[in-house]
């Protein structure tokens, strides 16, 4: 029967606060729902979708099952597509905007240059791709200028339209990290998706911290052994980071241990404004320090505290939205994994299935590529499912949290 969910409550700083007006969780979240109708239908049906799952399958925990015809599916369906397009190298890559400074951008002088490099945007593809608002906000550059500047690097980076079978090529050669358990490996088709935001959420101890923490040590493996052979970046907005746990998890993969530990670069966010400043400045080092991972844990604790009451709602759902988008560029623009995870809020309302659903309404919805919902099960085991992705089935994986990581059962 319904188990309420304690996460939420207990974790909310503002609880108190929220019952002096006499205003739940619950109360709040539904009005955000409401107040994002029509962009809302979707998300309430995926979290039908869920119930009916659960329904399904009694709740009961039938994943090795699962995943194994998942796998057969996902190889056969992998093996129809192995499909060569016949293109040449050339026609897949991006167009290799490494050897171009920004002052080769047509309209930008030495001053224009050095504000953009000052705040972070050395990248001729992040200028492409970044709304020129956010350009001009971020440098200090005029509103003209900034325009002009987009455009023109729009068109040295040639942004414009590709043909589906140069996507299909790209996305085949997109990296991935691996887990560390295999089930897990093939519910995310292969690992966690460069270039893509993933999502983790559940209730309290079900994993979203430590599969940050293992990914932080298998993103540093080389490709061949399913890492990006690359650093990570860890923004931690709950203070559970912990070095030992990446320590132990690097030892156990015969890993240099302080060598791992220097390859994770940490950042403590302390307030919603914090965080997002946080991914403003990442920017600057992205690239220099080769950084194929980024952690948000969590994306919503800040938000979720420090705005309640139903006026507060529409404002805390603009700032998350400005939030996920700078994740979501960074993540496309530089080709790296961004993994954030996310709390559940209890429906109080469900009396059979899962009770949860993921916090943060639409806008946490539709910015990530992939959502994951992570549930316990028997002592160390914990159950992943595939909420939402595009191109991979909805299936479910079982995993285990051990003193080497995260293992399969
Ligand atoms: P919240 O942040 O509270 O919402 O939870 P979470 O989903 O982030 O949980 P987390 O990833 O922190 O998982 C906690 C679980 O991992 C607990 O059940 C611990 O038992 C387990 N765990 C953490 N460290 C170790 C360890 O060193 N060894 C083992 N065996 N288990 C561990
Ligand atoms: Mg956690």
């Amino acid at each position: 029967m319904a188990k309420k969910s304690t996460s939420t409550s207990s974790k909310s700083k503002s609880t108190s606060k929220k019952e002096e007006e006499g205003i739940t969780d619950e109360e709040l979240e539904e009005a955000l729902e409401e107040s994002l109708e029509d962009d809302g239908m979707e998300s309430e049906q995926n979290a039908e979708k869920t119930e009916e799952d659960a329904e399904e399958e009694g709740n009961k925990v039938t994943t090795k099952k699962k995943s194994s015809s998942n796998k057969k599916k996902d190889t056969e369906e992998g093996d129809e597509l192995d499909i060569d397009m016949g293109l040449k190298e050339s026609d897949i890559k991006l167009v290799d905007v490494s050897s171009f400074s920004v002052k080769d951008i047509p309209g930008v002088g030495p001053s224009i240059a050095k504000k953009l490099i000052d705040s972070g945007f050395s990248n001729i593809r992040a200028i492409a791709t970044l709304p020129p608002k956010i350009l001009q906000e971020e440098s200090g550059i005029g509103e003209k200028t900034a325009q002009k500047i987009t455009q023109a690097a729009q068109e040295i980076c040639k942004i414009d339209f590709t043909t589906a079978d140069v996507i299909f090529e790209r996305r085949k050669k997109l990296g991935k990290i691996v887990t560390g358990s295999n089930s897990l490996n093939e519910l995310l088709g292969g690992g966690i998706e460069a270039g893509a935001v993933t999502e983790l959420f559940g209730e309290f101890r079900t994993g979203k911290t430590q599969i940050a923490h293992q990914l932080c040590v298998n993103v540093q493996l080389p490709e061949d052994q399913g890492g990006l052979a690359g650093k990570a970046m860890y923004v931690d907005t709950e203070g559970t980071f912990r070095p030992e746990r990446i320590a132990q998890m690097a030892m156990a993969r015969g890993m240099n241990v302080k060598d791992a530990l220097k390859n994770v670069i940490y950042a403590r966010a302390y307030n919603s404004e914090h965080q997002i400043n946080i991914m403003k400045q990442s920017r600057k080092i992205l690239e220099s320090e080769n950084i194929k991972l980024i952690i948000i844990d969590s994306i919503i604790g800040h938000f979720r505290s420090e705005f309640y009451g139903l006026g507060s709602l529409a404002p805390r759902q603009q700032l998350l939205n400005v939030h996920l988008h700078q994740i979501v560029q960074l993540a496309e623009t530089y080709l790296i994994a961004a993994v954030v995870t996310n709390q559940v809020q209890s429906k109080p309302d469900v009396f059979f299935g899962d009770p949860t659903r993921a916090a943060g309404g639409n806008i946490l919805a539709h910015g990530s590529t992939y959502r994951i919902y992570l549930r316990k099960s028997k002592a160390d085991t914990r159950v992943a499912k595939m909420i939402d992705a595009p191109g991979l089935p909805e299936s479910e994986a079982a995993f285990r949290i051990t003193e080497k990581g995260i293992e399969d059962v």
